[in-house]
């Protein structure tokens, strides 16, 4: 069982944004339902909103009932449980003022002092914009708030975008720490916090069987896809300015590439597991600019239906310019260059406007050495798959070859499944809770060390590169359908082809 967390102040930069009201404030009621929420905590909301104390905790509290009512939400359940709610609710304070003020930072000097059974630990979340990250820290630096005295701990939360290319992620880094330690950053990437994104270090590493097959004699190749089934959802302004790549590869994707590819950590603290991480960014081969147009592919939904409803044009959504240039798909074949992984290609797509949700690692393995069937010729061989689906329906499939039923000798695929939900009670979370759990005992395992981050750029910044100078053509796919067909023509060059979603 886990223990309570240390005693902290909680500071919340954005507190009446979006992100504070949608996941954080249910990741704190679940904490505090689950006993993890230590006496002597508080939180303060930083905003520029002009707000009581008691509006914002009847609007949060408000949003909260919301959440656990609806249905078909993450949160759903049978009602508030308000005894844990409230334990949230009454430490919660509001300081109204501006991020940029320097006034701003010595009132919550004096709130994280008055809190003193906090103990002088403070706990920064920077759920704002992403132009604010650095500012934000450098005020907290002058403010002598990440001065770590007497035992109490300073730290902080980043929320994504870090940075928005190599050069800009590295400058931040910089100016983060010029002012904090390493072990004072918790770069967040909320992939991390899912529990089935976990569960593949627990899988490779906690079980004795696949392992020994886990590299390049074994395995063919291995699929990665984060298909969504949303469309921009009013966040043209973002997204437009972003894209699918920036949005989703160096920083999720490759949560779920480095967690499969990675060699076994010397233990699971947060800089050997980090390590392992950073060993295969750097032994990607890199894209020179013909391997960055040949291999990544870029392409924008057109007007189709998902489920039933009808989606608009990319070009046609609110916010989002009528010319725009900007991917909401991506699809990539990446190398890497060792011992482990040489000649076994990764390919990763991500795109919004899917057929459907469907979050899977796939890895094919290699095929029997020889058709022991008569009627059977290799090319007819089912493929031996061992698929991780993340989400939804979170599990662990198998799938191979069976002989079908009767006198002639013919195979067919089969499936040996494993279900979360068949095993496990799963209490309704965000997938926040563990991170933050985490950042208030100081454990950064879950967390993007300044080069993990940067290495997740370098891989893709020749591609950026390679886009921006419009080298690449723009392929087209109709929203509700698996992407585009030049996505297809990348894996049939190559003699192979996408798992259907
Ligand atoms: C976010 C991206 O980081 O992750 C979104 O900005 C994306 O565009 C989301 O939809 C996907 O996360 P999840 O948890 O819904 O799979």
């Amino acid at each position: 069982m886990a223990k309570p967390a240390p005693p902290c102040t909680l500071v919340i930069f954005g507190a009446t944004g979006d992100l504070t009201r949608r996941l954080l404030m249910p990741a704190f009621y679940n904490l505090s339902r689950w006993s993890l929420l230590p006496e002597g905590f508080a939180i303060i909301g930083v905003g520029r909103s002009e707000i009581t104390p008691d509006a914002m905790r009847a609007d949060l509290t408000e949003a909260m009932r919301g959440f656990v009512a609806d249905k078909g939400g993450e949160l759903a359940e049978k009602g508030l449980d308000t005894e844990a709610w409230d334990r949230v609710v009454v430490r919660l304070d509001y300081v109204r003022g501006d991020v940029a003020d320097v006034e701003t930072y010595a009132e919550i000097g004096r709130r994280v002092a008055a809190n003193g059974a906090g103990g002088g630990s403070a706990l920064f979340y920077l759920a704002v914009a992403a132009s604010l990250f650095g500012p934000i820290v450098k005020l907290i630096g002058e403010a002598g708030l990440a001065r770590e005295e007497d035992g109490a701990f300073r730290r902080v939360i980043i929320e994504k975008p870090f940075g928005h290319d190599l050069d800009s992620a590295r400058a931040l880094n910089r100016d983060v720490l010029g002012v904090l330690s390493e072990k004072q950053v918790f770069r967040i990437d909320h992939f991390l916090g899912k529990e089935t994104v976990q569960n593949i270090m627990a899988f490779r590493f906690g079980n004795g069987f696949f392992e020994p097959m886990w590299h390049r004699d074994r395995i063919d190749h291995v699929q990665i896809t984060v298909a969504e089934a949303v469309g921009v959802e009013g966040r043209g302004v973002f997204y437009d300015a972003t894209g699918a790549m920036r949005d989703m590869v160096p920083n999720h994707l490759f949560q779920l590439f480095t967690l499969i590819a990675m060699d076994p950590p010397i233990s699971f603290a947060a800089d050997a597991v980090r390590d392992k991480k950073e060993e295969v960014l750097a032994s990607v081969r890199p894209l020179d600019e013909k391997a960055a147009v040949r291999d990544a592919v870029r392409a924008q939904y057109t007007a189709g239906s998902v489920g039933g409803k009808t989606v608009r044009d990319y070009r046609a959504e609110a916010n989002v310019d009528p010319r725009s240039t900007t991917e909401t798909y991506v699809a990539l074949k990446l190398v890497i260059d060792n011992w482990r992984w040489a000649g076994v290609p990764f390919y990763l797509r991500t795109g919004k406007s899917m057929t459907r949700r469907d979050t899977e690692i796939a890895i094919q393995f290699k095929q029997a050495p020889l058709a022991l069937f008569r009627e059977t010729g290799m090319d007819e061989q089912v493929p031996n798959w061992l698929v991780l689906q993340i989400q939804p329906d979170e599990g662990i499939s198998l799938q191979f070859g069976a002989k079908i039923p009767g006198p002639k000798v013919a195979l067919d695929q089969v499936t040996m499944g494993f279900k979360y939900r068949d095993y496990f009670k799963v209490d309704p979370s965000t997938g926040y809770e563990t991170l933050i759990y985490d950042a208030m005992v100081g454990d950064a395992t879950l967390y993007q060390r300044a080069d993990n981050i940067e290495g997740g750029w370098q891989v893709v910044q020749p591609v950026l590169d390679a886009w921006a100078a419009l080298a690449a053509p723009m392929a087209r796919y109709p929203a509700g359908s698996a992407g585009p067909k030049e996505a297809d023509e990348l894996l049939a060059r190559d003699g192979r082809s996408w798992r259907p979603l």
